[in-house]
């Protein structure tokens, strides 16, 4: 299975690439082709020097990482969203996983979803009526996606109104490290989970801890 990461430079996308590319071809995607090849030669060097024996990554532009893929990771800020949709075609055919979180920070952070309700409602209204999506990852921080020598041990909720989709999704979480996906129900469920990631921050600056996630148990 090929997996595209839009925006596969950032944060998030690197850590992903990291952890997906000893289990799939990963195609990091970037505005710009050279940058995303530099952050995959970087995180085959980091890879190597964690013992990983082998890993399928390589560095393409954001439409190259779509048209290439059979599931899509929209690893992008979500006041990027619609800007990146907009420049990018060939989703008929696939699965895209949003892990967007439309938040600000004001006094403390706030959910703050578009008038769709939800990040991944809004993907689903720029993207074809075929593109199958799912909301997964929304609430790992991007420090734990590298931190290559920790397992994750988190909880995932999936999201998403195609029950072979969600499936397919369900079993890339449950292949990555010690996540667990549980199914949270449609796509419509979305802005529950993503309105999670403030919920997290909120807890982490008040109680003075670092990248907290969540266990359902
Ligand atoms: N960071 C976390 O801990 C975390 C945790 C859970 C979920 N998320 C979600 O994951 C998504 C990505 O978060 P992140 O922290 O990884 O983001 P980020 O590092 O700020 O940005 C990710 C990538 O987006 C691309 N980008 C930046 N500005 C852009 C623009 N104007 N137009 C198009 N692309 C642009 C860049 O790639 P190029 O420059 O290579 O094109 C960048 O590397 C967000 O929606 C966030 O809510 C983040």
């Amino acid at each position: 299975m090929k997996i595209g990461i839009v925006g596969g430079t950032g944060d998030i996308g690197e850590g992903m690439a990291m952890r997906l590319a000893p289990l799939y071809d990963v195609i990091v995607g970037s505005r710009d082709e050279v940058k995303a090849q530099h952050s995959c030669e970087c995180n085959i060097s980091t890879l190597k020097d964690c013992g990983a024996s082998c890993c399928s990554l390589a560095g393409a532009t954001n439409q190259e990482a779509v048209s290439c893929a059979d599931v899509v990771i929209l690893a992008i800020p979500f006041k990027n969203v619609v800007g990146t949709l907009e420049g990018l075609d060939c989703f008929e055919d696939k699965i895209v996983i949003s892990p967007v979180n439309p938040m600000e920070k004001r006094d403390h952070f706030v959910f703050v979803p578009p008038a769709e309700g939800s990040a991944a409602l809004l993907i689903k209204r720029l993207l074809p009526k075929e593109t199958r999506i799912c909301s997964a990852f929304n609430t790992i921080a991007a420090n734990k996606w590298k931190a290559l020598d920790e397992e994750l041990t988190y909880s995932v909720p999936v999201c998403g109104d195609d029950d072979e989709a969600k499936r397919e999704v369900m079993a890339i979480v449950n292949k990555i490290s010690k996540l667990q996906a549980f199914d949270a129900g449609p796509l419509a469920v979305s802005s529950m989970v993503e309105a999670l990631t403030p919920l997290l921050l909120n807890i982490a600056r008040y109680n003075k801890m670092r990248d907290v996630g969540i266990q359902f148990r």
